[in-house]
Formats: C-alpha cells, structure tokens, sequence
C-alpha cells in the first residue's frame, strides 16, 4: 500500500519545536511510522506555479514529507479568506463571523485544484490519499476530474455543525457535492456525523443507508473516527520532562501554590474570554483562592491577518490585564498570560505541573490538549480536568469534570471544586480517562481509517453503478459547471 496524506498545515519531526495544532502534532508520529507520503504547504507562495507545482522534499520517519510552496495569488483568498473567514466561523457555529468574497471562493478552488495537480506526481496504481481537513473540501472531486481512480478518504478535525449553519457558507451545496467525491468521510464524533447526513437526506435528496450513500459520484461511506494520541508515550514524555529547564523554574516559581494551565491557539472557538472570567469569578466568590492558585494560560497567536483574531487578542490582553489588576498583589499574579509556542516536551512538563487542566472551548472537533493533559498526569497525585461539553474529547472523556463554557458561574464553580477534589477521586476519574485514552490511540484511529479507505474500494467494485439503482436522486453534473461561472 502506497499511502499520501495530505494536509494544508505539515510538521516536521522535531518534539521541542512549538506546533500549531492539534492536526499536525498528532499526524507526525503516525506519518512517519507508516512510511507514508505527507503532502502539504511549505507556508511559502510564489508566483507563476499555477502549472507546476514545486515542492521541496525531504524524508519524514519510513516516508517523506513533500513541502509545497501555495500560488501567491491565491493564498491569500484561500487561507484567510474562505478556509478561515467562511468555513471555519460555520464549522463552528459563529455565522456572525462568516465573511466571504466571491474572489476569496474562487482562490480556494484554485487552491484546491492546484493541490490535485501536484498530487499526481505522488500517484501510484495502489496509492490511498487521505486528504485532511475543511481546507480541501473540494480536493477530492478535483482529483477525479483529474482522472485520478484510487480510493479518496477524507477526516474532518473540526465539527460538522446542523443545516441551517453550514448553510450560512456560501455555496455550501456545491461544496458539499463536492465532497461526495470522497469514498470515505470520517468525522470526530457522532453529532458531526448526524448533521453532516441530515444535510445529505434534507437538503441534496440523497438517501443514506447505514451510513452509505449513493451520489452521482459514486458511493461514499460517512463514518465517526474520533482522534486519540498515543497516551503512554505522551506520559513518558511528561515524567521525563518535569527536570526541564523550563518545568523546573515554574515549579520553583510557584511557591506552592497551585496551578491550573489552558493552551490554546487564541481563536474564538477556545472561549478563552469566558474562561478567563470564570476565573475572575471564582477568585470574587471564594477570596480565599487568591493566592493559592494562579492560572497559567498559554495562548498562541493564531490566523493574525484576520479582523476577529485581532480584536480577540487586545480584548483577551486587556481582560487579562484587568484580571491582573483587580486580584493581583505585589508579590502574586493571578493569570501568567503568554503568547508564545512551546515544544511538545516542555507542554508535557507543564501539564503534569498543573493541578487542574482547562479546556473549555465554545466548541472544538475534537481537543487533543484535553486528552495529553491526562496522558501527562502523574497516577499517584492527578490533576483534574475541567472539559466543555462541546468539546468532541468530552464523548470519550466524560469522567472530567464537564461544564457548559457559557456559564460562567458554573465554570468558576467547576474549577474551585476540582482544586478541592479528594486524592481518591482525582484518582478515579484518571484511571477511568487514561482507560479511554489507551484503547482510542491515535495508532488505533490511523489504521482504523485507512482500513475503512481500503474496504470503501472493494464495496465500490461490488456495488451498482449509481444510474442502476431505483430511485437515485436527480444527478447534479458533478464538475460541469466552470469555477468562475458557479461565482454568480
Ligand atoms: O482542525 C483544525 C486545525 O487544523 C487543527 O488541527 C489546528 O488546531 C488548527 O486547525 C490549525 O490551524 P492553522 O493551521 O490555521 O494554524
């Protein structure tokens, strides 16, 4: 089996340089081991490559990692623009914050077009390309009008919300038939998968048995692929970790105090405000906590060239600074604000510090800090975690203490409650996580999804042509329409 991995976002094998994401971090050690081809941005553009690609390759573990530099034209309108100011704010639930241009449309189909060009070059007979990610929603149907036969899979990391949001996108439908390309579609949790299948029966027509559906595209199969890590080593990586440098001198620094962490990409879907108020509340209603806990929060700068990650960022600073101002003493800060990245090794150390973990996202695919936050504990003297309930790791990790990130009170609540949790139950709730933890790997999720990719082919060759079968819906052509005509 010839495997291509691709997404926008790639990482380079190294545990002490800070990451970005939670996708990339957590396909590294995957990638590498299974000696696949992983395709993506170098995170540089050029001009007049519309026609040939270039990438510079360098190896990655068995396989290698082929860095693509992105049409400067278009990089712009693609990333920026429609991947990160339309589909990202509907995919989660902010359609206050959908802004979208025709232009910003267009470059993302160029983009997407332009990735299905340089992915040929990788094309075997036996190849499995696994595209990752609401970047390339398009990328599958792309690659078919390219002639391109093999199995397509396709992974959402972030959620699929209900009708009437992803509606909000501008040209949702065609993005979504374009989608059916796809022979697999993996989500992360069942609510994704539900809201994704009654867009298919509702608004396209298409009837979805068990989880199959017939499009003028062929067959694809939708399926729920939660994301895990590989827990065992992320807890060695923490034990090792706390005679860091950088552990040591925040232990040293905290004077027994406790500490809860956040780290976050400072996004809106984070609900990093609300999290920060929550603490501002807890710290009014029991005086006592000043003092004994201060919140460590990583948050590191994210899309900066976007107007909503601009604001978020001053009004995080100065609420932050307000915060500061308000319970802060000359010899105690509440909240260690910080805007910088950190490397997988130091992150574990830090998680193992903290007495309390939260995540508290206003929505979030699926969460991976919630889950190495865990990994990182140490059995005898856990932390607790404090997870919104939107969080899609909140279905696997529901012996954290869930809360609703809207509400304020209930979060200072939560958080006071877990600083005062019993060694006993702190202990319980670990194991009961840990358990889940172990048996969803990131190993497990890998092999799971390319093992469906694989079975997608072979229903295919058994099954009908879509014309052949009693009341398929009205084909739509599925790529006849010119790009710049379906602007209008
Ligand atoms: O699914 C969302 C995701 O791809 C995550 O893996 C990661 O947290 C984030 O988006 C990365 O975003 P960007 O590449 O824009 O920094």
């Amino acid at each position: 089996m010839n495997l291509v991995v691709v997404s926008n976002r790639v990482a380079r094998g190294k545990a002490n340089e800070p990451m970005t994401g939670g996708l990339a971090a957590a396909l590294l050690p995957v990638v590498e081991k299974s000696g696949a081809i992983w395709v993506g941005s170098s995170g540089r553009v050029r001009d007049g490559i519309q026609k040939e690609p270039f990438a510079e390759i360098e190896a990655l573990g068995a396989g290698a990692l082929a860095m693509l530099d992105l049409p400067a034209a278009h990089y712009g309108g693609y990333y920026e623009g429609f991947a990160n100011s339309a589909l990202w704010p509907a995919l989660h639930s902010r359609t206050d914050l959908i802004r979208a241009s025709s232009e910003d449309f267009l470059s993302y189909r160029e983009v997407n077009a332009f990735m299905a060009r340089a992915l040929l070059r990788f094309r075997k007979p036996d190849t499995l390309f696994w595209i990752q990610d609401y970047h390339f929603l398009t990328l599958g149907a792309d690659l078919r009008d390219l002639g391109v036969r093999q199995p397509l899979g396709f992974f959402l990391h972030t959620p699929w919300p209900v009708r009437s949001i992803i509606a909000g996108v501008p040209h949702h439908r065609e993005l979504i038939e374009a989608m059916l390309a796809y022979d697999l579609i993996g989500f992360q949790t069942s609510d994704d998968y539900d809201n994704f299948l009654s867009y298919l029966t509702a608004d396209l027509g298409l009837k979805v048995d068990d989880g199959v559906v017939v499009s003028p595209h062929g067959r694809t199969r939708v399926a729920v692929f939660p994301i895990g890590i590989d827990a065992e080593k992320f807890a060695r990586q923490a034990a090792r970790a706390v005679s860091h440098p950088d552990v040591s001198r925040l232990r040293r620094s905290l004077n027994g105090e406790k500490l809860a962490i956040g780290v976050d990409r400072l996004d809106y879907s984070k609900g990093l405000l609300n999290r920060v108020s929550a603490f501002d509340r807890m710290w009014t209603l029991h005086p006592e906590l000043a003092r004994a806990v201060s919140l460590l929060q990583i948050a590191t700068l994210s899309r900066g060239a976007i107007e909503a990650y601009g604001h978020l960022q001053s009004e995080l600073a100065k609420l932050v600074s307000d915060v500061n101002g308000r319970h802060g003493e000359v010899d105690w800060t509440p909240i260690r604000y910080l805007n910088k990245g950190f490397g997988q090794t130091v992150l574990a150390g830090l998680y193992r510090t903290a007495q309390v973990g939260v995540v508290t996202p206003l929505h979030d695919g699926m969460n991976l800090v919630a889950k190495e936050y865990v990994a990182a504990q140490n059995p005898d003297d856990p932390g607790v975690l404090v997870l919104s309930k939107f969080a899609g790791a909140a279905n696997e990790l529901d012996s954290a203490l869930l809360v609703n990130p809207h509400d304020i009170d209930g979060m200072a609540r939560a958080i006071a409650t877990a600083l005062s949790m019993p060694l006993i139950e702190r202990r319980m709730r670990w194991e009961a996580m840990m358990k889940k933890l172990r048996s969803g790997s990131i190993q497990r999720w890998f092999a799971d999804f390319v093992e469906a990719l694989q079975e997608s082919q072979a229903d295919k060759a058994s099954a009908p042509e879509p014309s052949q079968i009693a009341g398929s819906p009205t084909p739509w052509p599925p790529r006849a329409i010119s790009r710049s005509a379906r602007l209008h």
